[in-house]
């Protein structure tokens, strides 16, 4: 049977999709700032969690959403008729998929709810299941279940509400399963069953534990359960289970009454209510709530907050206008009006990361929660523009994980600039680390204007690590805490952009035999970890090539527009800046390694503590001077061609030293990072990034996957990486990786290549967007797979830089210290009939709603923006003159043109576009 796909109901992102239950791999994320993460398929499985080590239902991986029974599950035993699940879950309605007699149920989600709709055919019966997080304080999940009576005769049923609760930590899942079911402490409340484990056995050690895991449960109005079955064992019967439990099956009596306490068994939200007859038409509805908390609950208080029917729709309603509150800073609406919904839901993905981190959905059953320096930097890129209020904070304090090398710190605590030292093994550097910083604060300085960032102290991480974690000091001890002191012991403080000059300025010695910066651990590509030795990443020395120009810029910038001349550096830097005193051959890979060497023994065995102040326009002199020699080495060395006529950048080199890509007898290899970043950053020519395209999509490109992440290298590589022992088309080997494949979009648009740009970002919607296929709710997943299916749905950095992309370039609104930029790369069909096309976003701290009009629906190149007729609130306003902003293509309008304005409403920038 070919599957209906989802489609939507309003024009608000609400979505509709029938038979959700075949498939097999869907979740939907439930969440909440206080810490709650639930996740809930159309057959209501899924995890809840606020962590690691507090997992009320049992942390799952995909495959035990269809494999497992233990799920949330809701029963009626009906009169002269047996066990129905509201959720399908039992055996017999499992019994009828693929029989063509299956029962009729539908998924309806928005933000952020998920119902499910099943129907009884036979019975008459219909049940609905709304699931909400609500944006409280507390860490609750509340379900409810309306049962209808469709039929024209009275239905007799008892209903039994059944959440497994785990109550215990991910590593028991495994580890200790059963030992730790005898720490249980299970005690029945007059709502319902709490479990509080005595002990937390896990990697802290056994300690005594205080969190409870409820569940409670109330009929509609809040009348109270009539018993309980708080053991797993009573309520599943011998012989029994999650999807046919004796309790239900058999019409059991409760096992447990309110106040009893049972030891040392697993545990289920076993609760039985009251009988009832529903006349035809009638309605009743129970509510259920599943609660981590930190001690002892207070049932009264907690039943008078969600309770009730009336409790619940009231929290589902503010559960939405929670969410829709946070969507509304940033939208599109072109003439697609379902791709302006699909990125609505790409819109809240950033959010999503942040709070879950990249654990904790079925597909991220990895990790402890924490996020990765990389993605600490890149998810900013989109909070920045939808959560704007703390990211200076957030910025300056993520620079505390840098180390005085030009590396970092990978293991990242709960609290902002809180960083770990890795006390057991040598930890990894991912060589492409230090090149992100430099991105997300130039957008943060454009979008705010807030130059004086750069110049804000901060201090350096330091553990055992040094030389970019080749030595490890055994005298280090974590006593000595991870900031790094001078060698007076003070903690030594450099400014922000001393960070990022460091960062992106030692990768340029630290270089392999071609020249090009050293692979490392690995860099944006995980799975390239077995390079360490002779490997180099030919595609991150591109993107370092291009910060040090950004940087170069933003120092010359800095300096014409603050008259800023000096800036304080460390003075073991000045060997680093080598052409202010003693150049080295850049082509010389030993010189380049021996001053990297230098400079490291300069700080042994502790920085100085002394700055110098250095001539502004002089340290941009040599960053230009190394960024010039990596451009011109790339172009000569890295431009490849191959038999059949193509060419393009090789972007690596193994660990035997060899070129990685180009003609091969299993195949030409090529992969798309290689292209992406000289092409972002303008190392790749304009004629070559002609051929580039030609050659993606000779090589990358594929009908049904889209642009994959390399060809076939037909092989394993056990001199570049994991990701090869991958199937082909799979994750880091060949398959759509969302993330390269949006910045390759990123790229070709900041060149000019528009209709490229587009076709890119198109053909990825198109991919996640075909459900029949992709089998994933509306987003953009990690990766779309060998056979077309979306993969590791919602928590993805892809989404930031998707929404980025649509924001700064397809509409072209971005920030220039500060002021509005607006550059539409809109195509002629992006605009809708009326030929408008719209972005509402936050600027300036103000709700701005920017309304393109094209009303002859030029396309990109025939239009520009007609400067004399641009309207903010219905009053003409006049953009820089053309000389300041140096294109004719861009208007500029002063930030103060904004900071006048109202924060508490939105403002309407008309910006009409006239024939070039
Ligand atoms: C994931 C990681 C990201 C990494 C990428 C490639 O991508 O989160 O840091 O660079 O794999 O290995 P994501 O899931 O964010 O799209």
């Amino acid at each position: 049977m070919t599957q209906e796909s989802w489609r939507f109901k309003d024009r608000h992102g609400v979505f509709q999709l029938k038979h959700g239950d075949e498939s097999n791999y869907l979740y939907f994320p439930l969440v909440n700032e206080a810490g709650m993460m639930s996740a809930v398929t159309p057959t209501l499985h899924g995890s809840i969690t606020s962590g690691h080590n507090t997992f009320l239902m049992e942390p799952i991986s995909v495959e035990s959403l269809h494999n497992s029974n233990a799920a949330r599950n809701f029963w009626l035993f009906v009169e002269g008729e047996g066990a129905w699940s509201v959720s399908g879950n039992s055996a017999q309605q499992q019994g009828l998929k693929f029989s063509g007699q299956e029962e009729e149920s539908e998924i309806e989600a928005g933000f952020l709810w998920h119902k499910l709709t099943r129907k009884h055919k036979k019975l008459g019966l219909k049940a609905e299941t709304t699931n909400i997080v609500p944006p409280s304080e507390d860490q609750v999940e509340l379900m409810k279940v309306k049962i209808t009576n469709t039929s024209t005769e009275a239905i007799t049923f008892t209903p039994t509400s059944a959440i497994p609760l785990y109550a215990r930590s991910a590593d028991d899942l495994r580890d200790h399963r059963h030992v730790t079911s005898l720490l249980h402490r299970i005690y029945t409340l007059s709502y319902g069953i709490t479990v509080k484990p005595t002990l937390s056995f896990d990697e802290r050690g056994h300690r005594v534990n205080h969190k409870t895991y409820t569940v409670l449960g109330a009929e509609g109005q809040g009348k109270s359960p009539i018993g309980f079955f708080p053991i797993v064992d009573d309520f599943i019967g011998e012989g029994g289970s999650f999807s046919w439990p004796k309790a239900v099956v058999a019409n059991m009596e409760p096992t447990a009454h309110t106040g009893e306490v049972i030891e040392g068994y697993e545990a289920v939200g076993g609760i039985r209510f009251a009988t009832v007859e529903l006349a035809p038409g009638q309605s009743i509805s129970y509510i259920t709530m599943m609660m981590i908390a930190d001690g002892d609950i207070e049932g009264h208080e907690l039943r008078n907050k969600y309770l009730s029917e009336q409790q619940f729709d009231t929290w589902l309603t503010l559960t939405e206008q929670y969410w829709n509150d946070k969507l509304d800073v940033l939208s599109f609406q072109s003439g697609d009006s379902d791709y302006n919904l699909w990125l609505k839901w790409v819109t809240i993905q950033p959010i999503l990361r942040r709070l879950y981190g990249n654990s904790f959905l079925p597909y991220h059953d990895y990790g402890r929660g924490g996020r990765g320096w990389r993605d600490l930097w890149q998810d900013c890129l989109a909070l920045m523009v939808m959560e704007p209020a703390e990211v200076r904070n957030l910025l300056i304090n993520n620079f505390a994980g840098v180390r005085i090398d030009g590396s970092n710190a990978t293991i990242i605590g709960s609290q902002p600039g809180q960083f770990i030292a890795d006390r057991n093994n040598i930890p990894r550097v991912w060589m492409d680390h230090g090149a992100w910083p430099l991105l997300t604060t130039l957008l943060y300085i454009h979008q705010s204007g807030d130059v004086d960032i750069l110049l804000q102290p901060q201090t350096y991480f330091s553990d055992a690590f040094h030389r970019r974690c080749q030595v490890k000091d055994k005298e280090w001890n974590v006593n000595q805490g991870n900031h790094l002191v001078d060698q007076h012991g003070h903690i030594y403080k450099g400014t922000i952009i001393e960070h990022m000059i460091l960062q992106n300025i030692t990768p340029f010695f630290h270089v392999g035999k071609h020249g090009n910066i050293k692979l490392e651990g690995a860099d944006w590509n995980d799975g390239l970890d077995l390079g360490a030795d002779h490997g180099e990443s030919v595609a991150f020395t591109a993107f370092y090539a291009s910060n040090l120009k950004e940087i170069v810029k933003l120092l010359l910038d800095v300096h014409d527009r603050s008259n800023i001349q000096k800036i304080a550096l460390a003075e073991e830097m000045t060997i680093l800046l080598d052409t202010l005193s003693h150049p080295i051959d850049y082509n010389s890979i030993d010189a380049k390694q021996a001053l990297l060497e230098r400079y490291y023994d300069s700080l042994m065995p502790s920085i100085s503590g002394k700055q110098l102040e250095l001539d502004i326009v002089q340290v941009a002199n040599d960053l230009h001077q190394k960024s010039m020699w990596l451009t011109e080495h790339l172009r000569t060395n890295e431009w490849i061609g191959n038999q059949e006529g193509y060419s393009w950048y090789n972007g690596y080199y193994n660990n035997d030293a060899k070129r990685v890509e180009g003609d091969h007898p299993n195949g030409v290899r090529m992969t798309l990072t290689g292209q992406v970043f000289p092409i972002m950053g303008g190392v790749a020519t304009d004629e070559q990034v002609k051929e580039i395209i030609t050659a993606v999509n000779r090589y990358l490109k594929d009908e049904e996957i889209g642009y994959r992440l390399n060809s076939n290298f037909g092989e394993i590589q056990q001199n570049l990486g994991r990701a090869f022992g991958f199937a082909f088309g799979h994750k880091e080997n060949g398959a759509m990786f969302s993330h390269m494949t949006v910045m390759y979009a990123n790229a070709l648009y900041k060149r000019g290549f528009v209709q490229e740009g587009y076709d890119v970002l198109n053909s990825i919607y198109k991919l996640s967007a075909n459900f029949p296929v992709s089998r994933m709710y509306p987003g953009v997943p990690e990766y779309i797979n060998a056979k077309g299916r979306g993969m590791y749905t919602y928590l993805t950095g892809s989404a930031s830089w998707l929404l980025l992309t649509e924001l700064t370039e397809a509409y072209g609104v971005k920030g220039l210290y500060g002021d509005l930029q607006l550059e539409p790369k809109l195509l002629a069909q992006q605009f809708d009939q009326e030929g408008l096309a719209v972005v509402e976003t936050l600027f300036a701290d103000r709700k701005l709603r920017i309304e393109y009009e094209n009303v002859d629906r030029l396309d990109y190149g025939k239009y520009q923006i007609n400067k004399y007729e641009i309207m903010l609130n219905g009053n003409k306003v006049s953009s820089l003159p053309q000389e300041q902003v140096n294109s004719e293509f861009k208007c500029v309008l002063p930030r103060a043109l904004f900071t006048e304005l109202d924060t508490g409403q939105s403002h309407t920038l008309k910006v009409k576009l006239g024939r070039v």
